[in-house]
């Protein structure tokens, strides 16, 4: 499974690339917006740095909602670096674009799935990734892993090349529940895969090495 991290933070994406386990970030309106980051040079500086800060791709999202402002955005985006996906919303338009877009080989990450009919036609749009939201749909009390599953099987049953990329990933067992479902890949800011790395045997047991070499050694 691979790990993207899920922020518009140089210094967050910076950091996780340097543990050597990134392999590549996702970014939404939202989490550009929190970093400050307005206007159109601005924005297309700030995916620049984020392309020159990790190895793989980088997600970034249209503020269009019709065609032909999907179409003039994402062709501009992927102009800018060839890391970049462009991520476009499920939506009757952005199916389209996602079709015209998979025609002129720029690749897109479908976003703000929730059911498997949306990634259905998203997958057969040519959509090279689709994302679907996990914690939200936790948030109003379905079940995120289970549509992860669901996906997994679908796209393998009919065979389609289309990524499946858990988004909106809350917590370390969220990542360890896509991984038993098959995610391709998992997005989430960086703590919750530091989680990954907490064992208490692992604390204690350190602990016990470094005590025994020092008793010896001191
Ligand atoms: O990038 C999309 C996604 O990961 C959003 O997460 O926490 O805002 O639901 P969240």
């Amino acid at each position: 499974m691979k790990f993207f991290i899920d922020t518009a933070n140089i210094d967050q994406i910076k950091t996780a690339q340097s543990l050597g386990i990134i392999d590549g970030v996702t970014t939404n309106p939202s989490l550009m917006a929190k970093e400050g980051i307005k206007g159109e040079k601005n924005i297309s500086d700030h995916y620049l740095k984020i392309c020159n800060s990790v190895k793989g791709d980088v997600s970034a999202e249209v503020i269009s909602t019709d065609f032909e402002g999907m179409i003039g955005e994402a062709e501009k985006l992927a102009s800018l670096h060839s890391q970049i996906v462009v991520k476009i919303p499920v939506i009757r338009e952005g199916i389209k674009a996602i079709r015209y877009l998979s025609s002129k080989g720029i690749r897109t990450n479908c976003t703000l799935v929730f059911n498997p009919g949306q990634a259905l036609l998203a997958a057969k749009a040519g959509a090279s990734y689709v994302s679907p939201f996990i914690g939200r749909l936790d948030d109003i009390g379905e079940n995120g892993i289970e549509l992860i599953e669901k996906l997994v099987d679908i796209f393998n049953y009919y065979g389609f090349g289309t990524e499946v990329l858990a988004a909106s990933i809350r917590n370390t067992n969220h990542i360890l529940r896509c991984m038993e479902a098959g995610a391709d890949v998992a997005t989430c800011p960086l703590e919750p895969i530091l989680g990954l790395l907490r064992h208490p045997l692992t604390e204690s047991g350190l602990e016990k090495f470094l005590a025994d070499h020092k008793k010896l050694n001191d």
